[in-house]
């Protein structure tokens, strides 16, 4: 197969963790007969620097030209100042708008390799930690209207959380399909004692269910669901949530499992392109002293690989090499423990693209 993929590579460790990535990707290629281009697509802070906007018109055109597309990291102190219009978070989410992409899919599942480096109880570790988080990712407070004003000689910010049935609707069917290739059950997190936007989530939620009478429905509250994680994450199969919630309870998720750096994520609309991306940010602090984890970026470079080209043996194969090298002992300082060997991004990265084997 031929597949054309827009390469982000942003800013801070952006470059590097992509760069790892692209070589996995390409021994992919090799491995299994494929032909991947890859055409640069500048978005963040690198592109302010360049091009005066955080997403040039040509980058988003690249985009939604290519089959898919693969993001690093975007965003740093340097651009701090900027105006809100244009920092490095508005181009992200001008992207993730303007390629229509309303689900945000971040697995949170702990490889067993990595049990000692999770926060959490060894017992509670041990009764497994492997569910999806669907998330929102077009709507919600971050898409509302973002004001703010001088009232009465004080300063009143204000920022609106919007959502319309057919959102809900949309999101909801994705977490339903996704629970029936795995156990079978979501649970749906929302604020319905508290908000407006929840109390519809949960009514439209309620109703999609009744579509899939297959697939076990129960409802969480968000600060209940970020004791739960904490306290029993073994009881999670699907999350499904909105945008805000599914921002900060994802974080959560991932941390769990032993280090954020190790999650992918893929964004998908109602076509097969997607936007494949690890969750972490651009960690300005270690940037350029390969010292960044690939992991979450190779991971999300197997999520493309399965869902947006139909590559499912290819994605195995990453997932496997991923397991193997953390299996021999080899770690990024952010998941590193006494007895295992302390690896930097690059070396993370060729021990990993040597292992993937058709
Ligand atoms: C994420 C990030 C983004 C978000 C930021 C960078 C805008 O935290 O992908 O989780 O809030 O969606
Ligand atoms: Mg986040």
């Amino acid at each position: 197969m031929e597949k054309r993929i827009a390469v982000i590579r942003g800013d801070g460790i952006g470059p590097e963790i992509v760069g790892q990535a692209l070589d996995v990707l390409n021994r992919v290629a090799e491995q299994f007969g494929h032909t991947f281009t890859y055409a640069d697509a500048p978005m963040g802070g690198c592109a302010i620097d360049a091009y005066g906007s955080s997403l040039p018109e040509q980058s988003l055109k690249t985009c939604l030209e290519a089959d898919s597309v693969l993001l690093g990291a975007v965003g740093g102190p340097k651009w701090d100042h900027v105006d809100k219009e244009n920092r490095p978070e508005r181009g992200l989410l001008r992207l993730r708008s303007g390629m229509g992409l309303y689900a945000n899919l971040r697995p949170a599942r702990m490889f067993p390799q990595l049990a000692g480096a999770s926060p959490l109880h060894p017992d509670v570790v041990a009764q497994g930690i492997d569910f999806m988080v669907v998330r929102e990712l077009i709507g919600g407070i971050y898409f509302g209207e973002h004001r703010t004003e001088s009232v009465g000689g004080e300063e009143v910010a204000k920022d609106v959380m919007l959502y319309s049935t057919h959102e809900i609707e949309r999101i909801a069917r994705v977490a339903f399909e996704t629970a029936r290739k795995r156990r079978c059950r979501v649970v749906s997190v929302d604020k319905s004692n508290v908000l407006d936007c929840s109390r519809l989530w949960k009514k439209t939620v309620v109703r999609i269910a009744a579509e899939y009478p297959d697939v076990e429905l129960t409802h969480m509250l968000v600060d209940n669901c970020a004791m739960q994680i904490v306290r029993s994450p073994s009881q999670f199969d699907v999350l499904l949530t909105e945008n805000m919630f599914g921002d900060i309870l994802s974080d959560e998720a991932s941390m769990i499992t032993g280090s954020i750096g190790m999650i992918p994520s893929a964004s998908l609309g109602d076509g097969r392109r997607g936007l494949y991306e690890p969750i972490h940010g651009s960690a300005p602090d270690i940037a350029g002293q390969d010292l960044a984890n690939p992991i979450g970026t190779i991971l999300s470079a197997a999520m493309m690989l399965r869902y947006s080209f139909g590559m499912a043996a290819e994605a195995d194969a990453v997932e496997e090499a991923v397991c193997r090298v953390l299996g021999a002992g080899y770690r990024t300082g952010d998941i590193w423990s006494q007895g295992t060997v302390k690896v930097g991004c690059k070396e993370m990265g060729a021990r990993i693209a040597r292992e993937i084997k058709r």
